[in-house]
């Protein structure tokens, strides 16, 4: 009986003594992706000022945290806001060490630089807004590796090149926009035909497709192809009637000489 009581007294005390542990000791990559995060980041309004090295080892104090901007869950950071904090700099690619983020605001600042490829590797990852920036460079193909996306709102930046039409293949994604940058060639057919309209691809010069078909320079709109088509058709009509014509003006002219060969063969009367 006793020796049970305290078989169970040991399990406890083990299981808040972890649990403590948990909670007083930061993951190591949580650790990792904050300070590297930091140390890209320049901070010229000493808005991160207790983003300092004491405090990326314990970030997390339950479910709140000492760094203003990240928030815990189970003593992982699970969501990071910045918004609007004058920051500049460059996006770590270290971030991908906070492998619990499911939602990552770093909007209006004057973030410059790539959005980091390895962000594919935050497989919860649902909430990426990283608009108003000055990013640049493509959109990688494999941030839409992250398969729980809801929110991708990435306008007002440079972003250039093409979108992937591996970003139609997000099930989950609600909100994407990317109005406002520098790219280019065809809207993926899953985003702009079935589920966003224009607002979210306007202000990109050399970006077409549906929904942006109203904009007359970029690729052939719907009218212009009906057009090609009807004018093809007629031409090709006026061509095939005029060959018709004229073999028909033809054989008659030669109906014409063979009657009067005939005539002429026939005795008169
Ligand atoms: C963090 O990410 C980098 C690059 O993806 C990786 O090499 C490293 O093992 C991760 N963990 C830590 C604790 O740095
Ligand atoms: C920085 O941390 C101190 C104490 O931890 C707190 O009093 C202060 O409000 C924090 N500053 C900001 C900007 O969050
Ligand atoms: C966080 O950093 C600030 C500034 O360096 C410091 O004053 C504060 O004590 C730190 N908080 C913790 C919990 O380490
Ligand atoms: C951004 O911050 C500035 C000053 O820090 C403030 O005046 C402005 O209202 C903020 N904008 C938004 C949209 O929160
Ligand atoms: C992204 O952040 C901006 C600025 O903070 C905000 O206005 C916008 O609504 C956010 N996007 C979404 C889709 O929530
Ligand atoms: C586009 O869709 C959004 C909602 O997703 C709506 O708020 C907005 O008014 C729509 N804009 C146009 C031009 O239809």
């Amino acid at each position: 009986m006793p020796l049970n009581h305290h078989r169970l007294l040991f399990l406890l005390l083990l299981l808040s003594y972890e649990t403590a542990r948990r909670l007083a000791s930061a993951d190591p990559n949580d650790e990792a992706c904050l300070s590297n995060l930091r140390q890209n980041l320049q901070d010229p309004a000493n808005n991160l000022r207790n983003w300092t090295k004491p405090n990326f080892s314990n970030p997390c104090s339950g479910f709140t945290s000492y760094l203003p901007g990240a928030t815990c869950n189970n003593g992982r950071i699970y969501k990071l806001s910045l918004t609007n904090l004058s920051l500049r700099g460059t996006i770590s690619p270290f971030l991908s060490n906070c492998t619990n983020l499911q939602s990552l605001d770093l909007s209006s600042n004057q973030i410059s630089g790539e959005i980091p490829p390895e962000l594919q590797l935050l497989v919860n990852l649902a909430v990426l807004n990283l608009s108003s920036n000055h990013l640049s460079g493509q959109i990688s193909p494999q941030i839409a590796l992250c398969a729980y996306l809801n929110i991708i709102d990435l306008h007002d930046n440079q972003l250039s090149g093409s979108i992937s039409p591996q970003f139609g293949l997000l099930a989950r994604l609600s909100a994407f926009d990317v109005s406002n940058n520098k790219l280019s060639g065809q809207i993926p057919v899953n985003l702009g035909l079935r589920r966003f309209n224009s607002s979210s691809f306007l202000g990109n010069k050399r970006l077409f497709g549906y929904p942006l078909e109203e904009m007359k320079s970029k690729g052939l709109s719907v009218m212009a192809i009906v057009g090609i088509g009807l004018g093809s058709g007629i031409v090709s009509l006026v061509i095939s009637f005029t060959g018709v014509c004229i073999w028909l003006k033809i054989t008659e002219k030669k109906m014409e000489e063979e009657e009067v060969k005939i005539s002429q063969s026939m005795p008169h009367y």
